[in-house]
């Protein structure tokens, strides 16, 4: 087999067959085959796509590159929720505890940020003490103890997707359909869990800009899931606007602890107990009630268990920006549109995110929102707070947030789009 036989194929258009697609992974896993090389096969892939069947295999290819983990010692059903990356979107810090208390485990292996969305792992991290990285073994006990448990993904798990998702970023090959789906699926086959929701972003924060191209990458990976014996089911959700009212490390946690009492903004607890019903629902807890479990404290307490079983300490105190700078409103009226890729670059910008992969992230910094579209808002009323330490970023950030208000006058009718857009089983 030789590698530019395989890239030439997919340059001119042709089907990679079954051999190709598992000799070229891998061969990349094992250096054999040149980042330039599957920087090109990726580019090839990304312009002439890949059938259901290619797809299939390029995603077995890539759980066969590292190891399988297995919870079925576990007592209870395993349910794990995934995010395709939005702005503000905190929901897997209130989901996974919730979810817990209902009853189920959830393995919950998540990323850092990178670009304009935020990471799990990095939000989690603003809380002093809290350790991402667990061995196998302690992962399971936090999983058997407390009930879920959020962490990086081991070096092990997939190894050929960890090289090829860092290789994708620098070469403009993320916003392919067949290899966001390969590389979403094979991490969460690889990992074992039972049940997987899918949460789809659609809209300006998500990589998927419209409802067609996100119903393809929906259903390309429900059709992987199930095809792996993993019981999958995708919800499209809006992302043209930002999740709930902050963006950046800190500010969501604090938000995400808000909606553990039984508070915090309505989409955001909308949608946490839509995809908490869609767990429960997968891993066959049918008659388990998250709404319950919100106003009981229950999914509090697993919460404040599963944060000091990972070396964290839920009742310090969260990091604060040490600068802030509050932005207006320009004109009196209905806010129409506050655009979440606009947020996103502007929370990314004063330090809640990183352009490499090895730069730090500042955790007091980001954006908090005063209002949200539907909202009244005045002329010189503030509109939003900027978080951040290195007040030199302010500038770039308010840049970003040009042509990312709307305002309209007083009295112009607004619709808010649903939250949840389909669902796709
Ligand atoms: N998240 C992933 O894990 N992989 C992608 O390709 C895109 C988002």
């Amino acid at each position: 087999m030789d590698v530019i036989s395989v890239i030439r194929t997919k340059r001119d258009r042709g089907r990679l067959t079954d051999e190709q697609i598992d000799w070229v992974i891998d061969a990349y896993t094992r250096g054999e085959v040149a980042d330039e090389q599957m920087s090109a096969l990726a580019m090839a892939i990304l312009l002439n796509g890949m059938d259901r069947a290619e797809i299939a295999r390029w995603t077995a290819a890539m759980i066969a590159s590292g190891e399988r983990m297995d919870f079925a010692s576990l007592p209870r059903p395993t349910a794990d929720k995934h995010s395709t990356g939005g702005v503000g979107d905190k929901i897997t810090l209130p989901l996974a505890p919730l979810v817990a208390a209902c009853g189920a485990a959830v393995p919950q292996l998540s990323g850092r940020g990178l670009g304009h969305t935020g990471g799990t792992l990095d939000k989690l991290e603003s809380i002093p003490g809290w350790r991402a990285l667990l061995s196998n073994d302690e992962m399971m006990g936090v999983l058997r103890d407390v009930g879920a448990v959020i962490c990086a993904a081991g070096d092990g798990l997939a190894p050929a997707d960890k090289k090829l998702y860092a290789l994708r970023d620098v070469t403009g090959t993320v916003e392919a359909i067949p290899l966001i789906a390969s590389s979403i699926m094979s991490k969460k086959i690889a990992e074992g869990t039972g049940s997987l929701v899918l949460d789809v972003k659609v809209g300006s924060g998500a990589f998927m800009k419209n409802l067609d191209d996100a119903r393809e990458l929906a259903s390309t990976m429900v059709g992987l899931g199930t095809d792996h014996g993993v019981r999958t089911v995708a919800l499209l959700t809006g992302m043209s606007t930002p999740l709930g009212l902050t963006a950046g490390n800190a500010l969501e946690v604090r938000e995400s602890v808000e909606v553990l009492a039984g508070g915090g903004p309505a989409d955001v607890v909308e949608l946490t107990l839509a995809l908490a019903r869609e767990m429960l629902d997968a891993a066959g807890l049918k008659d388990a009630d998250p709404e319950k479990a919100l106003r009981d404290g229950s999914a509090m307490d697993h919460w404040r268990r599963m944060i000091a079983a990972q070396g964290g300490d839920p009742d310090a105190p969260l990091p604060v920006a040490r600068e802030r700078h509050v932005v207006t409103a320009s004109a009196t009226g209905v806010l129409t549109g506050l655009d979440a890729y606009a947020v996103g670059v502007a929370a990314w910008r004063l330090g809640a995110g990183r352009a490499r992969k090895e730069d730090p992230v500042q955790a007091g910094a980001g954006v908090e929102l005063h209002a949200k579209p539907g909202d009244q808002v005045t002329a010189g009323e503030p509109l939003m707070t900027l978080h951040t330490d290195t007040p030199e970023r302010f500038a770039y950030a308010i840049e970003a947030l040009e042509g990312g208000v709307t305002i309209e006058p007083a009295g112009t009718a607004y619709e808010a789009a649903p939250i949840v857009l389909e669902r796709i089983a």
